[in-house]
């Protein structure tokens, strides 16, 4: 009997007892590679030294001190690295505890800059269908989830929800990648007509797509045509780096490889790599420089923003990054494990698409390659693909409603930077056959003897 409100009410979850390298350990003793770090989170693996005892030494000198009294030398020190690792212009960071917040404070943050600078009427945001923004309020009327939005919708803010950048399924035949992008970007300029370029605050969406789509990055151009579009009309171009930043793609942020810079980016899981919960929003100067002139404080706050010991867990997981070498390593061991579920499921009958970058992976399954027709959502394919992975000790994040919330099936894959090329070779190994064994299952529920 448990007293904790779990996510599912059904059903029992091992213990987790403790955990070393990928490896996270249940009180039976099994063992389970975290090819996913839980949610893309666990950059670092588990019980990595140097956390551990960078966080040890701030209990002992301080182990919280509210942000209304103080600053700490700790979360100064961590602004720094950030700042100085950040995409051009960013030059000030807001703590906070994870990636809901973080989203929350970016979008607080953006109204507040139009309300600064003399534009109250800007009030709304256009993001994207089939992203994932967060769960609390705000974040979840951004999200373009239906499934997760469907029951809380009455209580969400309007948001004006564009198509995502979604090349397996959405490119046409015979439409090149740069056209297809072109086509999106003039979607939102045509949302942004219908709503006045004036009243636009934001545009808000996940440089590379994580859990919603599974891992699906832009077609070279998307972003660029973005910023300019954003930029003529003074719209702020949030990133979402909660999932794909902090290294995962290969870059610290994934949108650095589309060649601009954000105005606002929300960070989190990465961050901290799980030692301790953390986010954050990096701001561009002018827009603290106009809070600096108007009003000179941000209207937000947390009890736990900037608490010292996630500041100095996320502090410590950064510079091993970059102390290690890690994002070489993300690099390297991402072709690796790209090339190895090529080799896998390249000619797979039922994984219509392998995508991502770095260690920030996913296949799509589908029911018939030729047609893309995904399984029907009944048979819940992606939860027996979990339930399968972890009876062969292995994590891996699936996820259903690829396509628009409700159908669709994929499986996101995104390992610690710390993992191994042997241990790469055996994630790809363990998910081919838990693959193998849910659509076996899932066929003998088709055909009953
Ligand atoms: C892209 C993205 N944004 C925001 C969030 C919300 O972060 P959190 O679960 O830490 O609140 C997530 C979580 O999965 C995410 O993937």
């Amino acid at each position: 009997m448990t007293h904790i409100l779990h996510r599912q009410l059904r059903g029992a979850l091992p213990t987790a007892a403790g955990g070393h390298g990928i490896v996270i350990v249940d009180a039976n003793g099994n063992e389970y590679l975290d090819a996913s770090g839980g949610a893309a989170v666990s950059c670092l693996g588990h019980g990595h030294p140097d956390v551990v005892a960078a966080m040890h030494a701030q209990i002992d000198r301080l182990a919280y001190a509210h942000t209304s009294f103080f600053t700490t030398a700790v979360a100064e020190s961590l602004a720094d690295h950030l700042i100085g690792h950040a995409p051009s212009g960013m030059s000030h960071v807001y703590l906070v505890s994870g990636g809901s917040e973080a989203i929350e404070a970016a979008l607080k943050l953006a109204r507040q800059y139009f309300v600064e600078i003399g534009e109250p009427q800007r009030r709304h945001f256009i993001a994207r269908r089939q992203s994932y923004h967060g769960n609390t309020l705000g974040a979840l009327a951004v999200g373009g989830n239906a499934w997760r939005r469907a029951q809380f919708a009455p209580l969400l803010i309007e948001v004006t929800h564009v198509a995502p950048c979604y090349e397996y399924r959405d490119r046409r035949d015979g439409e090149s990648p740069e056209a297809y992008g072109e086509r999106l970007a003039h979607e939102i300029e045509d949302a942004i007509e219908r709503l006045g370029p004036r009243n636009v605050i934001g545009f808000v969406a996940e440089p590379v797509v994580g859990a919603t789509l599974g891992a699906a990055p832009p077609v070279p151009g998307y972003f660029r045509r973005i910023r300019e579009i954003c930029d003529r009309h003074g719209i702020l171009l949030i990133a979402d780096e909660v999932m794909c930043g902090m290294g995962r793609t290969g870059t610290l942020y994934a949108v650095e490889q589309e060649g601009i810079a954000p105005d606002l980016a929300a960070i989190a899981k990465g961050l901290g790599g799980g030692y301790q919960p953390i986010g954050a929003v990096l701001v561009q100067q002018r827009i603290i420089a106009s809070l600096e002139r108007g009003s000179g404080f941000f209207q937000h706050g947390h009890t736990y923003i900037g608490h010292p010991v996630a500041c100095a867990a996320a502090l410590a997981v950064q510079q091993v990054i970059e102390r290690d070498r890690l994002l070489d390593a993300v690099k390297t061991l991402g072709a690796q494990l790209a090339q190895r579920l090529r080799a896998v499921f390249g000619g797979h009958r039922h994984v219509g698409d392998i995508r991502g970058r770095g260690l920030f992976m996913a296949i799509e399954l589908v029911e018939d390659r030729e047609t893309r027709q995904p399984f029907d959502p009944a048979l819940r394919l992606h939860a027996r693909i979990k339930a399968e992975a972890m009876a062969r000790g292995l994590m891996v994040y699936p996820m259903g409603g690829t396509i628009d919330g409700r159908s669709g099936d994929h499986v996101l894959i995104a390992p610690p930077f710390i993992t191994t090329p042997a241990e790469i070779d055996e994630i790809v190994r363990r998910l081919a056959a838990a693959v193998d064994a849910a659509i076996a299952a899932v066929a003998r529920q088709k055909t009953p003897a």
